[in-house]
Formats: structure tokens, C-alpha cells, sequence
């Protein structure tokens, strides 16, 4: 084994072990976002269609910010993953994971997130 492969072995051991502890705090069983999952262009390829282009919630608009403060993160996961009225499962795109769709909603509330 190389030294990087094990670098990347100790890392992926102690994101497993992070992601375990975080399901189980949020009780769920999904896997929480990896670090080389790229929220934004999965968004792009998939959501921004809809979301910055007239047809859902536009990025960055004052509906995230409410939702936010509700403190409705969880469900808004929930609702990108297994679709919400207008809103199809998953954007449409079946290939992607839950992390991939997780990453997504995080690029589509970022800019009232920031805030
Ligand atoms: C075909 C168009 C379309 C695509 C593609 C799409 N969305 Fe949506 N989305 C919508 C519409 C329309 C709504 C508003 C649903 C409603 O409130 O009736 C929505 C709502 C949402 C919501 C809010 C749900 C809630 O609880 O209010 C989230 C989060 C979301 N989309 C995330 C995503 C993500 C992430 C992607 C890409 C993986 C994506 N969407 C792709 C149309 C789309």
C-alpha cells in the first residue's frame, strides 16, 4: 500500500466514523456530505434548470432564509430527495446519491446562509 493510499484510508476511516456519529445525532441512517462532492456543479447539472431558471424557488431568494431560520434544513433534504409537489425527486436525476442531493441544497441556500 502506498503512503497516500493509506493517508486517504485513515481519512475515509474517520469520516465514516464522523458520519456514523451524525446519523446517529440526527436520526437518520443517510450518509452525510463527503468532502469531494462538488454541491455546485451537481447543481448546476441538475437543479439550476429549475432553481435559476423562473420554475422553482430561485437561489438565493428571501424563501430560503425563512426556511433556515425555521429550522428546516432536515426537511428540505428530505423534500429535494424524495420530491415536494412541483419539486421532482431528486431534480429529476435518479444517479444521484443522497449526499449528492444533500450538497445541492446546500449550494442552493448558500447565498442566504452566508448571510
Ligand atoms: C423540474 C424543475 C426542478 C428541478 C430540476 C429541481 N427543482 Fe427543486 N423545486 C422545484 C419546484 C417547482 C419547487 C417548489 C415546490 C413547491 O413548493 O411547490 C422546488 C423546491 C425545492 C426545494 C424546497 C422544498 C421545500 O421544502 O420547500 C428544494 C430544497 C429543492 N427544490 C432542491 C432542489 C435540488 C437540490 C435540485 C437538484 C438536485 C432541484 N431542486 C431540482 C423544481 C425543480
Amino acid at each position: 500500500m502506498t503512503c497516500k493510499e493509506e493517508t486517504m484510508r485513515a481519512r475515509f476511516t474517520s469520516l465514516t466514523l464522523a458520519t456514523t456519529l451524525m446519523a446517529g445525532l440526527l436520526g437518520t441512517t443517510t450518509i452525510a456530505q463527503a468532502d469531494d462532492i462538488d454541491g455546485r456543479q451537481i447543481y448546476d447539472d441538475s437543479c439550476a434548470r429549475c432553481h435559476d431558471g423562473g420554475r422553482g424557488p430561485q437561489r438565493g431568494s428571501e424563501r430560503w432564509e425563512q426556511r433556515l431560520e425555521d429550522g428546516e434544513t432536515s426537511l428540505l433534504y428530505t423534500h429535494a430527495i424524495e420530491g415536494f409537489r412541483g419539486m421532482p425527486a431528486r431534480g429529476g436525476n435518479d444517479a444521484l446519491s443522497d449526499a449528492e442531493v444533500k450538497a445541492a441544497v446546500d449550494h442552493l441556500v448558500a447565498p442566504v446562509e452566508d448571510e
